[in-house]
C-alpha cells in the first residue's frame, strides 16, 4: 500500500490510435514479454497502491475490454470513452465527472498507457514529492541521449520547469533539449481541474494537450514540481514496433542483470535470452542461449534450462530439473524432472519428483506418479500415471473422439508398463503393475498384475525367405 496520506487514483490515457504501430490491434495489447502494454502499466499503478484506475479508451476499446475480461487485473478499474480522440487533455477531460462524482478528492497520478516499463516505486517517489512540496501538478521527466518525439521539458534561467514544448511545436534550440516529458504525471485533485477547463487546441496537431497544464501551473495557478526518473527505459512511451523491440530489449537487460546479480542465476548468453520479469529462478539454476520465458514462471534452484527451451504461462519446476530443446507450458514439475530434447509439455500436467520425458514426447493434461518414464515418441493426454511405470516408445492416448467431441481418460497403475507402439483408447484402465504388450491395441481395461496383448498372432514359414530367393534367382536366368 502507499504511504500516502491523500485518497490515491490513476489515470491511463490509453484512446490513441497508435497510428505509428500500423497495427490492426489496439497498441496497449501488443505484448513486452507475454504481457501486454496495458497490464503492465496496470500492474504499476496497482503496486502505487491506487483504490482505482480509470481508463480512457476510444480506439480499439472493444479489444481492450474484452482483454480485461477475460484476464482482469489486479487493480480495480472502470472505463471511460474518448470519442472523437482530441489528445491527451482532452482525454483527461472524460473522466472529470466521474471523478467529482464520486467526490474524489485527493492524489491524482495520470499516466499514458503506452509505456510498460513504468514501476510502482517510481510512481510511489512521484506522489511524495507531489506532497512534500505540496504541489498542484509534479511531472515525471527523465533525460535522455534522443529526444525524439517526446515533449522537450523547458526551464527557465534558475532551473525551474516553465513548459512542456511538444516536438512538433518546438523551436530549434527547444529540439536540442534532452530533459523530456514523460507524460506521468500526479495532480492535486480537484484543484487541477481548473487547468483543463482553460485548455485551447492552438497548435500544430489541433489537440488538447495535458502537457499545456505545466505552463499552466507554471504561471502562477499553483506549486509545480518536478521528478527526474533515473533511467530513461523506464518511463519510455511505446510508438512504434521499433521502440517495441526496444523497450523489450531493456526489458530483458534489467530482468537478466536482477537474476544474475541478485538471484545467482548464472545466464550463459544474456543476448539471447528473453525473461520476463515475472518469472523467478533460483540459486544456481544455469540458463543456456535461446531461452524464452514469459509468464509468472517458478523455476527452482539447481536447474539446466536450455538451450533452445520456451518456458511461458504459470509453469512451477521444482530443483535440479533439465529441460533441453522443449517448451513447457502451464505445467507443475517436481523436483530433479527430466525433459527433452524435444518435447512438447503442454499445459495442465502435473509431475511428480524425478519424472523422465523424453524426446518428441507431448503431455497434455496429463499427472504423472514419481520416477515414471515417458521416454521417447509418445503422446499422453487426459490421463493419470502412478509412479514408476515405464510408458514405451511410441505409447499413444487416444484421448479424443472426433464424433462425439469428447475428450476421454486413460489411467495407468503405478509400475505399470506399457510395450513399445502401444495405444491405449480411453477411456481406459492399465492396473497396478500390469504389461501391455508391444503393438497392442487396448480397448478393455488391463486388471492389475495382468499382461494384455492384443496383436496378430506371429506366423513362422520355415525357409519361405531362402526358396524366394532361389525362385527369383532361377526366372533370371
Ligand atoms: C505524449 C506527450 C509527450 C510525452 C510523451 C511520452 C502530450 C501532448 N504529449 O506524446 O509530451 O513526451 O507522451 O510518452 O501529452 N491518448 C488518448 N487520447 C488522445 C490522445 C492520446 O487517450 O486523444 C493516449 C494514447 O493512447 C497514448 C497516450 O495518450 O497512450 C499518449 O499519446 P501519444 O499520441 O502516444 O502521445 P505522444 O506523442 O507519445
Ligand atoms: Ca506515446
Amino acid at each position: 500500500m502507499t504511504n500516502s496520506k491523500h485518497p490515491l487514483r490513476a489515470v491511463v490515457l490509453a484512446a490513441g490510435q497508435g497510428t505509428r504501430m500500423k497495427s490492426g490491434m489496439a497498441k496497449v495489447l501488443h505484448r513486452v514479454l507475454g504481457k501486454t502494454i496495458l497490464d503492465r502499466v496496470l500492474d504499476a499503478v496497482h503496486g502505487a497502491g491506487v483504490e482505482k484506475a480509470h481508463l480512457v479508451l476510444g480506439h480499439g476499446k472493444d479489444q481492450i475490454e474484452a482483454h480485461l475480461q477475460s484476464s482482469p487485473p489486479e487493480v480495480s478499474y472502470e472505463t471511460h470513452l474518448q470519442e472523437p480522440q482530441l489528445g491527451t487533455g482532452h482525454a483527461l477531460m472524460q473522466v472529470v465527472d466521474s471523478l467529482s462524482g464520486s467526490g474524489f478528492t485527493g492524489n491524482l497520478i495520470v499516466t499514458v498507457g503506452d509505456a510498460p516499463l513504468l514501476r510502482a516505486e517510481t510512481l510511489k517517489a512521484l506522489v511524495k514529492t507531489h506532497e512534500e512540496e505540496d504541489a498542484l501538478i509534479t511531472v515525471l521527466s527523465t533525460i535522455v541521449d534522443d529526444p525524439k518525439s517526446y515533449g522537450r521539458v523547458v526551464r527557465s534561467e534558475d532551473g525551474k520547469v516553465k513548459a512542456i514544448v511538444e516536438a512538433k511545436d518546438a523551436t530549434e534550440a527547444e529540439k536540442r533539449i534532452c530533459e523530456v516529458n514523460s507524460a506521468i504525471y500526479c495532480f492535486k485533485w480537484p484543484e487541477a481541474e481548473a487547468g483543463l477547463r482553460q485548455l485551447k487546441n492552438d497548435n500544430v496537431q489541433k489537440e488538447y494537450y495535458l502537457t499545456d497544464l505545466i505552463g499552466w501551473a507554471a504561471a502562477g495557478a499553483g506549486n509545480l514540481s518536478c521528478v527526474v526518473a533515473e533511467h530513461w527505459w523506464e518511463v519510455a512511451g511505446i510508438n512504434s514496433r521499433l521502440e517495441l523491440a526496444e523497450v523489450t530489449r531493456h526489458l530483458r537487460d534489467h530482468t537478466v542483470r536482477k537474476l544474475a546479480l541478485e538471484a545467482g542465476v548464472t545466464i550463459v548468453d544474456p543476448e539471447s535470452v528473453w525473461i520476463a520479469p515475472e518469472a523467478e529462478i533460483g540459486r544456481d539454476s544455469v540458463i543456456y542461449p535461446g531461452c524464452e520465458i514469459t509468464g509468472p514462471v517458478k523455476i527452482g534452484s539447481e536447474c539446466q534450462i536450455g538451450p533452445g527451451v520456451t518456458i511461458r504461462g504459470k509453469v512451477e519446476m521444482g530443483d535440479r530439473c533439465t529441460v533441453l530443446h522443449s517448451v513447457v507450458l502451464d505445467s507443475i514439475l517436481g523436483d530433479d524432472c527430466r525433459v527433452g530434447p524435444f518435447a512438447h509439455v503442454r499445459e495442465g500436467n502435473n509431475l511428480a519428483e524425478a519424472v523422465r520425458v523424453g524426446n518428441f514426447v507431448e503431455l497434455k493434461k496429463t499427472t504423472v506418479g514419481q520416477k515414471t518414464n515417458v521416454s521417447h515418441l509418445s503422446y499422453v493426454g487426459d490421463a493419470v500415471l502412478g509412479s514408476g511405470a515405464n510408458i514405451g516408445a511410441g505409447t499413444i492416448t487416444a484421448n479424443y473422439d472426433h464424433i462425439t467431441k469428447r475428450k476421454c481418460n486413460t489411467t495407468i497403475g503405478d509400475g505399470a508398463s506399457t510395450g513399445s507402439n502401444s495405444v491405449l483408447v480411453a477411456p481406459v484402465t492399465v492396473g497396478d503393475g500390469a504389461v501391455v504388450g508391444a503393438g497392442s491395441v487396448i480397448t478393455k481395461d488391463v486388471p492389475a498384475g495382468a499382461l494384455a496383448v492384443s496383436r496378430a498372432k506371429q506366423v513362422q514359414k520355415e525357409g519361405w525367405a531362402d526358396k524366394r530367393k532361389s525362385e527369383s534367382a532361377t526366372s533370371i536366368s
